[in-house]
């Protein structure tokens, strides 16, 4: 989860957030070589008093300063667009989880294993533990085996709702009378945190996300104690 003066991206915690985070990287380091040009450019005009008193068009700098910046946003434009597919790719899930968004909690659905299913409401901060996150924790924590293709189905019930977790790279709408799908894989256990992000109505801020990332078999530990 994020902490005091982060600004930057969570640690990833996810293959797909791990190309996320080189394709940010990526962007913003051509971003800031242009405003470094650019700015620098600009300074400099101030201080140089040259005319060239014999130009008042020429094809040759017109086509370099179109093609260029061209040249440029492919470099971008390329590795977002395989980023893009890669997101969107479905490698054979083994476990499926179905959340649900309302106003304001988020409920979940484990199909797989005889219909579990749970509720799972932010612990209001005068409940809180000593330990706990404010604004962040859950009652009911979404149990996920680590090291797992998983596949996650999101609708809602009553407004749109976002299903948001920065550390694993998914952020799905849920909209109500249709569902969405994605997947992701967690590669180390622990516990990540996620928000709703899509306004969905005055208590939006409160319908917080908790994935506990656990070992296969305990995961199957898990599993059977509830289906009992
Ligand atoms: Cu649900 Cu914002």
């Amino acid at each position: 989860m994020s902490t005091w003066a982060n600004l930057g991206l969570q640690d990833s915690a996810s293959p797909l957030m791990e190309q996320l985070i080189f394709f940010h990287d990526h962007a913003l380091l051509i971003l800031v070589m242009i405003t470094v040009l650019v700015g620098y450019l600009m300074f400099m005009l101030f201080f140089n008093n040259y005319v060239n008193r014999f130009l008042l068009h020429s094809q040759l700098i017109e086509m370099i300063w179109t093609i260029l910046p061209a040249i440029i946003l492919l470099f971008i434009a390329l590795p977002s667009l395989r980023l893009l597919y890669l997101l969107d790719e479905i490698n054979e899930p083994s476990v499926t989880l179905k959340s649900i968004g309302h106003q304001w909690y988020w409920s979940y659905e484990y199909s797989d294993f005889n219909n579990i299913e749970f509720d799972s409401y932010m612990i209001p901060t005068n409940e809180l533990m000593t330990d706990g996150f404010r604004l962040l924790d859950v009652d009911n924590r979404v149990v996920l085996p680590m090291n797992s293709q998983i596949r996650i189905l999101v609708t809602a019930a009553d407004v749109i709702h976002s299903w948001t977790v920065p550390a694993l790279g998914v952020k799905v709408d849920g909209t109500p009378g249709r569902l969405n799908q994605t997947n992701f894989f967690i590669n180390r256990p622990g516990l990540f945190y996620g928000q709703c992000s899509e306004i969905c109505g005055a208590n939006h801020s409160f319908m917080p996300i908790v994935i506990e990332s656990v070992p296969v078999n305990y995961f199957i530990k898990w599993i059977s104690s509830n289906n009992s």
